[in-house]
């Protein structure tokens, strides 16, 4: 179980793949464009992620009301993700951080991504955490993406990869080194991320976040992003 496998159902594709942190639980993520599965095409795909060798399965964040098919079948909320934008105006007010010109901000290079992984490893709690095909995935989501790195001397201490599809800007992951949070290295990074979008005729900037993630949520509002009423739902099943 160590790629990505296809399970064609009618008109749907499910992207079946092990999780980031647990090789055991099938990641379950939908192929855009084929609609939305009734409970009978889960069930049909939870049979066939058994055979695969998988003994549970997580799904790809999905707005609530997509989710009632799922939750008939045993699936439970393993996680609520707050959906916040910004609409890219008053970009010239924003400060990157009082520490900002300590810090270098540059491109990352293949040579940063381990060090970016390693502080994805413990900023993240161990569910949450990134391998590097999934970091390789947060690339590759959108049709255009920048990754960033804070330099500090010579060491990575913090990162962010943002997408950018049409006129909508995406923040798909961010993290600083938790020895030296509080110093204004994520505010850097996204102040460059959310003008990046801008420059590139973006019109919105959207992030999801735990709702149990208080300090991202405070750092994206101190910078102007608004929580959307729309949550988002990331099922669990438990192979039960
Ligand atoms: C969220 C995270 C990226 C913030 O990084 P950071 O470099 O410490 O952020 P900054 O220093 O730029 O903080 C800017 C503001 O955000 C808010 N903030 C940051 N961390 C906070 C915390 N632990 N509690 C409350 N507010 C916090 C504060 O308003 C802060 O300004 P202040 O220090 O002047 O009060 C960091 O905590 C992290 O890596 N967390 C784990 C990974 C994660 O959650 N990534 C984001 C997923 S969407």
């Amino acid at each position: 179980m160590t790629t990505t496998e296809t399970i064609n159902i009618g008109r749907l594709h499910f992207r079946i793949r092990p999780w980031h942190s647990d090789s055991s639980i099938a990641h379950v993520a939908m192929a855009p464009g084929g609609g939305v599965p009734d409970t009978a095409e889960i069930a049909e795909c939870l049979s066939r992620i058994r055979d695969l060798g998988y003994r549970s399965a997580l799904t790809s964040a999905m707005d609530t009301a997509e989710g009632s098919a799922y939750r008939s079948l045993g699936f439970t909320e393993r996680d609520r993700l707050r959906v916040m934008r910004h609409d890219l105006t008053d970009l010239d007010q924003l400060k990157g951080g009082d520490r900002a010109s300590d810090y270098t901000c540059k491109r990352a290079r293949k040579s940063d991504k381990p060090e970016c992984l390693d502080i994805d490893s413990r900023a993240f709690e161990p569910f949450w955490r990134l391998d590097a095909g999934g970091l390789a995935d947060a690339e590759a989501a959108t049709p255009s993406r920048r990754f960033r790195v804070i330099l500090d001397q010579k060491r990575v201490i913090g990162y962010a990869v943002t997408g950018r599809g049409g006129q909508q800007g995406f923040i798909q992951r961010l993290a600083t080194d938790p020895d030296l949070q509080r110093r204004g290295v994520a505010s850097l990074l996204v102040v460059d991320a959310l003008r990046w979008c801008g420059r590139r005729h973006a019109r919105e900037v959207f992030v999801n976040t735990q709702v149990s993630n208080v300090a991202a949520t405070r750092l994206y509002e101190k910078l102007g992003f608004v929580t959307t009423p729309n949550d988002l739902v990331v099922l669990f099943w438990s192979g039960d």
